[in-house]
């Protein structure tokens, strides 16, 4: 196996959630599958998504306002959709938000106004501001080891921990 490969086999072993980034483009709405999604900042409330300079989506989404579809189990068919593998008997319904548009009915979505861009080598990665947000509850989509799996909420029994698990340690900001 090619060392390029190989590495996609090892980053493959971090399983993420699945997305569709939807952004406007003249013909309508045009959205993008993203694994590369990630939570930044909480003030101000940032996001980032990591974008192949050769896709379509990459030039569209350069200073415009996008929103992040964070899908559930049962919207596969989406993700297959807007990895171009296009399905013309899929019903993809949108709605407009503030800015941009979104699918219908995702598990969460967080719609965006352009913050920085940086490169990233073949991609360039997107700092979204927080505009407004919206979620429901359900199993998620994850993406693992090359395919798609069912993410499960945890039980409340199961939940590990009783305190905000974000929350920097008090001595954290001591001398050491
Ligand atoms: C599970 C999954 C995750 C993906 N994650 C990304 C990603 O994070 N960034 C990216 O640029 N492309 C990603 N892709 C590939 C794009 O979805 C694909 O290139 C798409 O066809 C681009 O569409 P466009 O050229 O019409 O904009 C992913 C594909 C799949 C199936």
């Amino acid at each position: 196996m090619d060392q390029r490969m190989d590495l996609r086999t090892c980053l493959s072993r971090f399983g993420t959630g699945v997305t569709v980034v939807t952004v406007d483009a003249p013909d309508g709405m045009h959205g993008l599958t993203v694994n590369a999604f990630t939570s930044v900042s909480l003030e101000p409330a940032l996001v980032l998504v990591s974008i192949n300079r050769r896709t379509r989506g990459h030039d569209l989404l350069q200073e415009s306002p996008f929103t992040v579809n964070v899908l559930g189990a049962e919207q596969v068919a989406l993700a297959r959709h807007f990895a171009g593998h296009r399905h013309p008997e899929l019903e993809v319904r949108s709605v407009r938000g503030h800015l941009s548009p979104r699918l219908e009915n995702p598990l969460a979505w967080i719609e965006c106004r352009p913050w920085r861009t940086y490169e990233g080598g073949d991609h360039s990665i997107y700092l979204g501001n927080v505009l407004d947000y919206g979620y429901r509850s359900g199993p998620g989509l994850g993406f693992f080891s090359g395919g798609f799996i069912t993410l499960e909420p945890p039980a409340e029994t199961e939940r590990p921990f009783p305190y905000d698990v974000f929350e920097l340690p008090y001595d954290a900001y001591e001398e050491a």
